[in-house]
């Protein structure tokens, strides 16, 4: 008897359209010096809606080279300009939100790693099933981080660190991207 294979299915029944209404509410309980996290926020929540509407052979090697981007950039501006301050005021790091963000962002980064493996080797004719799965698991999985930060961690961020740690954070995000710039 042969066993029918494993078909796990996406559900996507809490996707939420980004809006503009609602980032701009949002922005009203984030310090300014980290509104550019939540910036970038949007514009990667924007591409991930279309990523999830389906199969584009341009729409997918946009969105993998935009979140490798981000991979590079903004996940990294997270872990070493906010996480390293946060430090100061919650030292657990084992458990509690420095340890849990650090592991969202690489479960992330291996479901990246996989997408690009599958993208790199298909064909736009004939895009497999695991393909478009992986990329609408990655697009899920971003949504749903983004969300995690935009209204919960960002806004606590916000009045858990002092007024120069905010204003150090926005100076390591302009000169890293100042710097950077090619
Ligand atoms: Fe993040
Ligand atoms: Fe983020």
């Amino acid at each position: 008897m042969v066993k029918p294979s494993y078909q796990p299915r996406l559900d996507l029944t809490d996707w939420k359209k980004t809006d503009t209404l609602e980032f701009e509410k949002i922005l009203t309980i984030v310090a300014p010096e980290l509104y550019s996290f939540i910036e970038e926020h949007a514009a990667l929540s924007q591409l991930m809606d279309q990523v999830r509407e389906g199969y584009h052979t341009e729409l997918y090697q946009k969105a993998l080279d935009t979140i490798g981007h981000e991979l590079e950039h903004h996940f990294l501006y997270e872990e070493n300009y906010i996480l390293t301050r946060l430090a100061n005021h919650i030292t657990e790091t084992e458990v509690g939100p420095i340890a849990k963000l650090k592991s969202e962002h690489n479960i992330i980064r291996k479901h990246y790693q996989e997408a690009m493996a599958l993208f790199q080797n298909h064909d736009p004719e004939n895009p497999s099933h695991e393909l478009i799965q992986k990329m609408g698991l990655l697009a899920y999985l971003l949504k749903k981080h983004i969300e995690k930060e935009d209204h919960y961690l960002f806004p606590l961020f916000s009045v858990i660190l002092t007024q120069g740690e905010k204003a150090a954070i926005a100076h390591d995000v302009h000169l890293h991207t100042t710097t950077k710039k090619e």
